[in-house]
């Protein structure tokens, strides 16, 4: 009986870390100093803000919304809010933060380092994100 209780203690510490990782994992999403400092190399132009429109249209607007209200179709599919694009709280983030986390992801949010190899690409999408500010 005691060696039950035992183990019974055991696996109940076990479990009760396993869910505190788990809920810590919903904060922050760090982005490295690095990449915090990063300068979008790609010029905010009417051109690259079309090329950026048709790359988040194909891309992201199915989880993300038009808008980037995060109401696209797929998103009541999500346990995770996508984020509001148009928020300041969005806006106030650098490019290369934006960056960062377009290129590799956090849980439902998809890594996009190989679905859109080409570095520039996931630049300009940064540059039409921020077209969602009011
Ligand atoms: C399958 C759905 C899905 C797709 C497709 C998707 N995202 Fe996301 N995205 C998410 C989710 C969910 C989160 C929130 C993740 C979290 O906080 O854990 C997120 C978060 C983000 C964030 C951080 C938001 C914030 O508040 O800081 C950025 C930036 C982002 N996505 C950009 C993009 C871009 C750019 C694309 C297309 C290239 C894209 N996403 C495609 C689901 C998606």
């Amino acid at each position: 009986m005691k060696h039950f209780i035992r183990l019974l203690t055991a696996f109940l510490i076990f479990m009760l870390t396993g869910f505190l990782a788990i809920s810590q994992d919903d904060g922050e999403w760090v982005v490295p100093e690095k990449y915090k400092t990063m300068e979008n190399p790609t010029e905010n132009s009417k051109m690259n803000l079309r090329i950026g429109k048709v790359l988040y249209a194909k891309h992201c607007k199915s989880c993300h919304g038009s808008n980037g209200l995060g109401d696209g179709p797929k998103a009541a599919s999500l346990d995770t809010f996508s984020g509001d694009f148009s928020s300041e709280v969005f806006q106030s983030q650098t490019d290369g933060e934006l960056y960062y986390k377009t290129t590799f992801g956090k849980d439902e949010m998809p890594a996009f380092d190989k679905t859109i190899p080409s570095d520039e690409d996931r630049w300009l999408i940064v540059h039409y994100m921020r077209t969602f500010s009011e």
